[in-house]
């Protein structure tokens, strides 16, 4: 192994029955973005700031030992978090940063750390290691930032030192390559604006705000001041609707289910997939909702109304469901007119190449769909069968077949289940207790 890389946890097998029905309440683990945002911007403020319900996967926390290493203390008790910040100047680290398998963190942390004195070299495990880092470098470049890559990717050296504002357009719907911008210039010389052409996730818009920063929206342009302090907070993290998603698809597979969710996070830049979930014919109950932080909070009901009919997902719907594209894909052979996904190249470059291990493992259960360089069509009215399943150590390539085999004629056994354990190390555990058979 060589020493820029981040290691592995060994691979478990994980045998799923088929079920009969999917019905039970539950309260889904802390929104993963959220979480890594919460984390990263307590480990700049001022303060002690005391999070709850902080998400239990791996990712997250991985967020949370480079802030202990930039000099933050972090102090756990189960999912209440503590973490007092530096006040806005991180030390140097005494050794790599390592950001394990979390693209988030190395992305995100990169527009958070470069105007600091000092040089910081994150790692990652082989995937972060694969994935592209030039779209961080980039925009991060042009404030004035000193970034060493190799070829384009991992390990990441940022020389950090003073930077200047810019005024820019994000080349690829990106929430983690906006982010980084709005934390650099959150700390650069003058006002930094960026426009999305397609409007992703906004809870580092929300976060800023709830930490005390100034953020202003014109249209589709957002500016942030540079020089401005953070001020310790208390909040509650929103239960990770990515991670509901893995249950809501459930539900849709058996016409007698009911689910409950509470305490979910139900932000409108994240909630797509509700309208998704509606549109095949699930009948979806918001029970209660509130809002903390700029982050709304709800109670949902799902049950199956009639026959799972198909959906068309392309354009901005395919950025904004990005996370969700697997288990979507991976229940559409039981749908009645199929699934057609476009326009979502970005899964190519995620944890794993998202298209072509779906692609695997629906031709192990026995489907039949079309590949394309940026999605799938996959027709509707197909049993699956039991298969071997590999989920590429991604842990939501994982979690999508572990629905797909509830309503297959035999069990699937998912190799590299571990995997789930980066953003949900209960599912395999609440999957059991949901799915009656
Ligand atoms: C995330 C943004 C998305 C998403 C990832 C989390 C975030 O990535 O896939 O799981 O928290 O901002 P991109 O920004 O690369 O699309």
């Amino acid at each position: 192994m060589s020493s820029t890389i981040a290691q592995h946890s060994a691979s478990t097998t994980q045998i799923v029955r088929p079920a009969r029905s999917f019905q039970g309440s539950v309260t889904v683990p802390g929104d993963k973005s959220i979480s890594h945002r919460y984390g990263m911007l307590a480990g700049l403020a001022e303060g002690t700031t005391k999070l709850s319900n902080f998400s239990t996967g791996a990712d997250p926390h991985s967020t949370l030992g480079c802030m202990e290493a930039l000099g933050a203390k972090v102090v756990k008790n189960g999912t209440s978090i503590e973490v007092t910040g530096v006040a806005g100047a991180f030390q140097q680290p005494t050794g790599k940063l390592d950001c394990g398998n979390s693209g988030s963190t190395m992305r995100m942390l990169a527009g958070l750390i470069a105007s600091h004195p000092g040089t910081f070299t994150m790692i990652g495990d082989h995937s972060l290691t694969m994935r592209p880092m030039e779209r961080i470098r980039k925009p991060l470049s042009a404030m004035g930032a000193r970034i060493d890559l190799v070829d384009g990717h991992a390990p990441m050296t940022i020389h950090g030192g003073p930077l200047k504002a810019i005024d820019f357009e994000t080349p690829i719907p990106s929430a983690q390559v906006k982010t980084a911008v709005l934390f650099a210039g959150l700390q650069a010389e003058g006002t930094t604006s960026l426009s999305e052409a397609v409007r992703t996730r906004d809870h580092s818009e929300h976060a800023l705000k709830a930490f005390g920063a100034t953020l202003s929206r014109n249209g589709e342009k957002l500016s942030i001041a540079g020089g401005q302090k953070l001020k310790a907070i208390e909040a509650t993290v929103p239960g990770d609707i990515s991670s509901a998603a893995f249950f809501l698809c459930s539900a849709l597979l058996f016409p007698d289910s009911n689910l409950v969710l509470d305490s979910l996070g139900l932000n409108p830049t994240r909630a797509a997939l509700l309208d998704v979930i509606t549109a095949l014919g699930g009948k979806i109950k918001v029970l209660m909702v509130e809002e903390h932080h700029g982050e709304t909070i709800g109670t949902i009901q799902v049950n199956r109304a009639e026959e799972l009919k198909g959906a068309e997902i392309s354009g901005a719907l395919s950025a904004q469901l990005i996370d969700e594209l697997p288990v979507i894909a991976a229940i559409a052979p039981y749908t009645r007119d199929g699934v057609t996904i476009r326009d979502a190249k970005e899964l190519r470059v995620k944890e794993s190449d998202r298209i072509a291990l779906v692609a695997k493992n629906l031709k192990a259960m026995g489907a039949e769909f079309t590949e394309f360089e940026d999605g799938l069509a996959i027709p509707g009215g197909q049993q699956l069968h039991g298969a071997e399943i590999d989920s590429g150590s991604d842990h939501r390539i994982a979690m999508a077949f572990a629905v797909a085999a509830l309503k297959a004629s035999s069990e699937n056994v998912i190799h590299g289940a571990e995997a789930a354990a980066i953003s949900f190390p209960e599912f395999f555990q609440f999957l059991n207790e949901l799915a009656k058979r």
